[in-house]
Formats: structure tokens, C-alpha cells, sequence
């Protein structure tokens, strides 16, 4: 059995400072590494910044540095944050690292002399914030449908990759390796994108434009397109083409990303390691988003959550906890601070918490603060020893399915089974009578044993508390405790001292005082003021909603029929935050003489009102019934 394992997270753009969606990644990928460390697999973790581009040229631009100098300062903090979290990675790498440039230009080379790389003329609306074009069709109101600014018009030739080429050879891949992305909504969502014809992919931008980049190597005007330097990092890391981990991690590779990127490494990335003769990596693994509060986290609502500030308050085995027990991989979850304090008391300090230290404190008490022999056991030592090898079982099957939240389910039944042993036996009845004296040490030695085995189960999610029941447990450093350890029954040696110490988990409580302050959110500036006659001519008019429908292929356009005291179609970039079928019959409001523009390839006769809130697109309506086509002043 192959017993290698690489993993890396998204290499993160160096224009914010990390928060906990990146936390979130990161520690996914150490609990990954950890777990797989505990397995005996050799073991290899990267994780790095994303330093090149246009959006990072922009952000020093602001902050009145160099690149460089901006990305340095920003890379650091990452690379600072990741031992504060416990995140154990092997690497850290950056994009501007001179063995990455050579690596991106290697392959360029290759690419280009295998002629999968051609020179042509490209034209269209290009946005700074996708770093990316976009054809007039794709856009919303004139809009990049992700940012919602105006692209910049764009008209300049450049290099392409012929990506077109392996859209057939993609499609047959993914369909022959169905765990090769996973879980599988993401492999359905990659294999949806390729039901469209894949166009070949602008892999430069030209030095008059942007020169904070990587120099192509075929081509001195040009630098290289960011997305096709930033997927390389997964190969430079290891050493690509002929180091000896490079031999070792590739194919074994793994893939850790948020569905947010899952295009460029789905699609981009195996084409592109197809025309260089390379395998794809064995798996890419998506997760879903954080949100905050049930709001999508941004800056301008101020709820961007910080991890270290997490950390400080409630400690971090209890927020690597958290974020691996309250999101079930692949979908998205919300984190509320409230939800997390609950988690702590009754998960950590009430279940385990209470079990260590009562177990420790009895041990002490009763048995001359040493481990007890076991003896005989009786049917509920049985039973208890059955339930610790399956639920070792269950969580190796739920890491092989990256169901973190269910493994830990698994480890509490574990916890929770113990906490009725001791009721049920109960060691202070024993303690009194000395004819019991062999079943007392035998209720205990069992107690202590399962309790080296949750030790060795939660040590990929909280080194720290795993260490410190470990300590409790007189479980000397350097006394292996992996996964084969807890296979077998009876790995903690009889007379070994314990050593109990303070509460492992102390209750906290959650005032709401305490949350951080949310900055009001600013209003937009207002515009110039114009006259009334100007006003007027905007012609804006109440309409029904005759019928409503989402626009194929779209995710954000609905087409409606609307009577406006005629009939018409409009398109509303709405659909992310209403059904079709909510807005039908619904009084809206329509400027009703825009000329008309067409939304992917519809043409739409007016544009609906509609405002921002924290929950998303609202669109006005009224307090009273008004008439079709009555005017709006
Ligand atoms: N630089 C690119 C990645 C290049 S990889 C070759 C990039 N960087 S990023 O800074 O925007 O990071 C995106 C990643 O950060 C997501 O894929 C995810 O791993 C993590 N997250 C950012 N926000 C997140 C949430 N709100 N929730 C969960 N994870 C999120 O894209």
C-alpha cells in the first residue's frame, strides 16, 4: 500500500491578512497531516502566498510600497500566523521564491515548445479583482458579476494555451477517477463547467500593462497570467522536475481548496499538467465557506473573523475544535461566537473535560496515583474495549472520507460511553469495600486505557489537550502513541505514575458585550447633483410580475415577463437571492426607458430596483397596491 501523502492548501493572495476561512483550510490541512503522521505515512505539508498580479501590484500601489515590499510584509504574517495555530506544515512557500520562477518558466518552455502555447489577439472586458476576462455575455449590467464593477475594456494580444485541446481528455479523466475530485457536488460541478466548450486559456499579460509578474520565458514583453504561476507552486514545493520528493509526492499528491477556486483546479490545473507530461494529483478536495452570523464575511460589514483573536479568548485546541466539528466538509457553515462557546462547555469542559479529571483524580485517590492492573475483565470492560476498536475504526473511515465532523462524533460516543462507565461502576462504592479492591483496579485500569485511546484520536484536532492527557497519563515523550497503538488493547503500562493536573477544558462564558464592535457600515458617497428636468428623464414605472424564470447557464440572471401597462421581458441579476417562482405576481419597481441591453444573449427592456442588505439583494416593493405602468416619483 502506498504509504506517501502530500498535501497543500491554496497558496493565498498576499492583498489581506488572513482570517478564519484560511484558518479554516489550514488547519484542515494539518489535521490531515497530523492524522496522517499517526497512520506511518511519509508526509509531506505545503502551504504559501500567491504574490504576482495585478491585484497585488494594485494593493502596494495603495499602500504606497513596491510589490515586493508589500508582499513581504503581508507573506510574513501568514507564515507568523500558521505555529500559532498549531498548523505543522513541512513548506511555506512563496511565488517570488526564485526556484518558483524557474519552475513556472520550465514548464512555460515546455508547454510552448509541445506547441500547446500560441500568440493571438484577444479582446474583451477585463476585471482587475478575477484577474480575468470576460465576454460582454457573462456580464451583469455591464458589471463583472463577482465584484460588481465595471471592467475595463481590454484589446491586446497575447499568449494562449490551447486548453481546448484536453477538454475531451478532462472530461474522460474525471469520469474514470470518480474520487478524483471530491466530494462529489464538486465533481458534478467541474463536469457541468465542461458541458460548455472550454476556450483556450490567456496565459499573459503584456509589460506596458503590468510588469509584477513572472517574465515568460519565450517572450520578454510579456509576464505570466497569475493563475498559471500560482498552480505551480504545488510542484515547486516538492522539487519538480527531478528532486527526490518530487519522486515521492507526485502523483500522491492532495489538493485542499474552498469552492471558490474550484475552476482554476479542476479544470485549469490537470490540462495544464496534461500538456507537461505530468499525472494530475490523486485528489482535489473542496470545502464550502464560512460565513459569519449567516452573512457572507466582508470587510465592509466588519465581520471579518480573526483567528488569533479566537485563540486568545477561548484557546486554540477549542477553535481547531470547533471549526472541524461545526462544518461538514463540502458545505457551508455559519460560525456564530455563541454556537462556539456552547460547543466548549458542553462538548470539551462537561464531556471530556469532566471525564479526565475525574478519572485522574479517582485514579490518584484509589489506586496510589499509579496505573492499576487490569485483571480479568468483566462483560462491561468487554464491551467498552469493543466500542474503542470500532469507533478507531469509524474515525479511520471518516478521515478516508474527510467527514471530520462525523470522526468526531464517533470519538465523543467513545467519550460519552466512558462517562456512563463510571456511573454505571462507580469506583467510590468500590473504593470503600477492600474485597473489591481487584474490580476497582480493573474499572480504573480500563478508564485510563480508553483514555490513551482518545488521547491518541483527538491528537490530529487539538495536539495540545492530547499531549496534556497524555502527560496525566504519565505516557512517557518518546513512547510512540499512533494510530497501530490503539489498535491493540492495553498500550498503557501498569504502575506508570499519573501525574493530574488542572482542568484541561475550563468553562467559558458568552457575553455579548464582549463581541467586537461591528463599525457602522458607511453609505456610499452621494453622486453630483443634477436638475429636475435630468431626474425626469429617467422613466420609472411599478410592474407585476407576469412570469419568471432562471436564465440558462446562468446562476445570477432571471428573465420575467412584467406587465408595466404593456408587456415585457426584462433580466435582474437577483437569482442568488430569490426563486423564480417568489417573484411571480410580486408589484416591482422598473426604470422602464434604459435602452435596452442583452444578458446572456436575452434581451432585457428595463431593470428592476433593488437594494444590498447583510442578507442580500432586496427588491422594492410597496406598502399599498399600485396599478401596472403608474409612475414612480
Ligand atoms: N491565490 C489564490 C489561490 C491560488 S492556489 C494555487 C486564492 N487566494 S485566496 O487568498 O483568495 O484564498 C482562497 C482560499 O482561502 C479558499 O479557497 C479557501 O481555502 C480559503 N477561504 C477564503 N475565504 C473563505 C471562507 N469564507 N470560508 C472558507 N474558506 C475560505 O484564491
Amino acid at each position: 500500500m502506498e504509504k506517501n501523502f502530500y498535501i497543500t492548501t491554496p497558496i493565498y493572495y498576499v492583498n489581506a491578512s488572513p482570517h478564519i476561512g484560511h484558518a479554516y483550510t489550514t488547519i484542515v490541512a494539518d489535521v490531515l497531516a497530523r492524522y496522517h503522521r499517526l497512520r506511518g505515512y511519509r508526509t509531506y505539508f505545503c502551504t504559501g502566498t500567491d504574490e504576482h498580479g495585478d491585484k497585488i501590484a494594485e494593493a502596494a500601489r495603495k499602500a504606497n510600497m513596491s510589490p515586493k515590499a508589500y508582499a513581504d510584509q503581508v507573506s510574513a504574517q501568514f507564515r507568523a500566523l500558521w505555529p500559532e495555530l498549531a498548523v505543522t506544515n513541512d513548506y511555506f512557500i512563496r511565488t517570488t521564491d526564485d526556484d518558483h520562477v524557474e519552475t513556472v518558466r520550465r514548464i512555460l518552455q515546455k508547454v510552448y515548445e509541445a506547441g500547446d502555447i500560441y500568440f493571438g489577439e484577444y479582446e474583451g472586458y477585463y476585471c482587475v479583482g478575477c484577474e480575468r476576462f470576460y465576454m460582454e455575455k457573462e456580464l451583469q449590467e455591464g458589471k463583472c458579476p463577482d465584484h460588481q464593477s465595471e471592467p475595463e475594456y481590454r484589446k491586446e494580444s497575447n499568449y494562449f494555451f490551447r486548453m481546448s485541446k484536453y477538454q475531451d481528455w478532462l472530461i474522460g479523466y474525471i469520469k474514470d477517477h470518480p474520487d478524483f475530485i471530491r466530494p462529489e457536488r464538486y465533481r458534478n460541478e467541474a463536469l457541468a463547467f465542461l458541458r460548455e466548450p472550454l476556450e483556450d486559456l490567456c496565459i499573459s499579460r503584456p509589460k506596458t500593462r503590468l510588469i509584477w509578474g513572472i517574465t515568460l520565458p519565450f517572450d520578454d514583453q510579456y509576464v505570466t497570467y497569475v493563475w498559471f504561476d500560482a498552480l505551480i507552486n504545488y510542484i515547486t514545493a516538492i522539487g519538480y522536475p527531478d528532486g527526490e520528493k518530487f519522486r515521492t509526492f507526485w502523483p500522491a499528491a492532495q489538493h485542499l481548496i474552498a469552492k471558490d477556486i474550484l475552476k482554476p483546479h479542476g479544470i485549469y490545473w490537470p490540462t495544464m499538467l496534461k500538456a507537461a507530461g505530468i499525472e494530475p494529483c490523486r485528489h482535489l478536495n473542496v470545502h464550502g465557506y464560512w460565513n459569519v452570523d449567516q452573512s457572507k464575511m466582508s470587510k465592509t460589514l466588519g465581520n471579518v473573523v480573526k483567528p488569533l483573536m479566537l485563540k486568545d479568548k477561548y484557546g486554540l485546541d477549542a477553535f481547531r475544535y470547533f471549526l472541524l466539528r461545526d462544518m461538514v466538509f463540502g458545505l457551508d457553515s455559519s460560525f456564530s461566537e455563541e454556537a462556539f462557546v456552547q460547543r466548549i462547555n458542553s462538548d470539551l469542559a462537561n464531556d471530556l473535560g469532566n471525564l479526565v479529571s475525574r478519572t485522574l483524580t479517582m485514579a490518584s485517590k484509589f489506586c496510589g496515583g499509579r496505573v492499576p492492573p487490569a485483571g480479568p475483565p468483566a462483560d462491561e470492560d468487554r464491551i467498552l474495549r469493543d466500542l474503542a476498536s470500532r469507533v478507531v475504526a469509524e474515525v479511520e473511515k471518516n478521515f478516508e472520507d474527510l467527514a471530520f465532523h462525523k470522526a468526531l462524533i464517533a470519538v465523543w460516543e467513545l467519550i460519552n460511553a466512558l462517562n456512563r462507565y463510571i456511573v454505571e461502576s462507580e469506583p467510590w462504592v468500590l473504593a470503600k469495600n477492600p474485597d473489591q479492591k481487584g474490580r476497582l483496579n480493573g474499572v480504573m485500569h480500563h478508564l485510563l486505557e480508553a483514555l490513551r485511546v482518545v488521547s491518541v484520536l483527538i491528537a490530529p484536532f487539538m495536539p495540545g489537550a492530547s499531549e496534556r492527557i497524555m502527560a496525566q497519563l504519565g505516557i512517557e515523550d518518546g513512547t510512540v502513541q499512533d494510530f497501530d497503538s490503539i489498535r491493540r488493547w492495553g498500550g498503557l503500562a501498569e504502575g506508570n505514575e499519573l501525574k493530574p493536573a488542572g482542568a484541561l477544558f475550563p468553562r467559558v462564558e458568552y457575553r455579548k458585550e464582549e463581541k467586537a464592535e461591528t463599525p457602522k457600515e458607511q453609505a456610499p458617497p452621494f453622486k453630483a447633483e443634477i436638475d429636475y428636468a435630468d431626474f425626469e428623464k429617467v422613466d420609472l414605472r411599478v410592474a407585476t410580475v407576469l412570469e419568471a424564470e432562471a436564465v440558462p447557464k446562468s446562476n445570477k440572471l432571471i428573465k420575467m415577463k412584467i406587465d408595466v401597462g404593456e408587456e415585457r421581458t426584462i433580466v435582474a441579476g437577483i437569482a442568488k437571492d430569490y426563486k423564480p417562482g417568489e417573484l411571480i405576481g410580486r408589484k416591482i419597481a422598473v426604470v422602464v426607458n434604459l435602452k435596452p441591453t442583452k444578458l446572456m444573449g436575452v434581451e432585457s427592456r428595463g431593470m428592476l430596483l433593488a437594494t444590498d442588505t447583510a442578507e442580500g439583494l432586496t427588491v422594492l416593493s410597496f406598502d399599498r397596491e399600485p396599478k401596472p405602468g403608474a409612475n414612480i416619483r
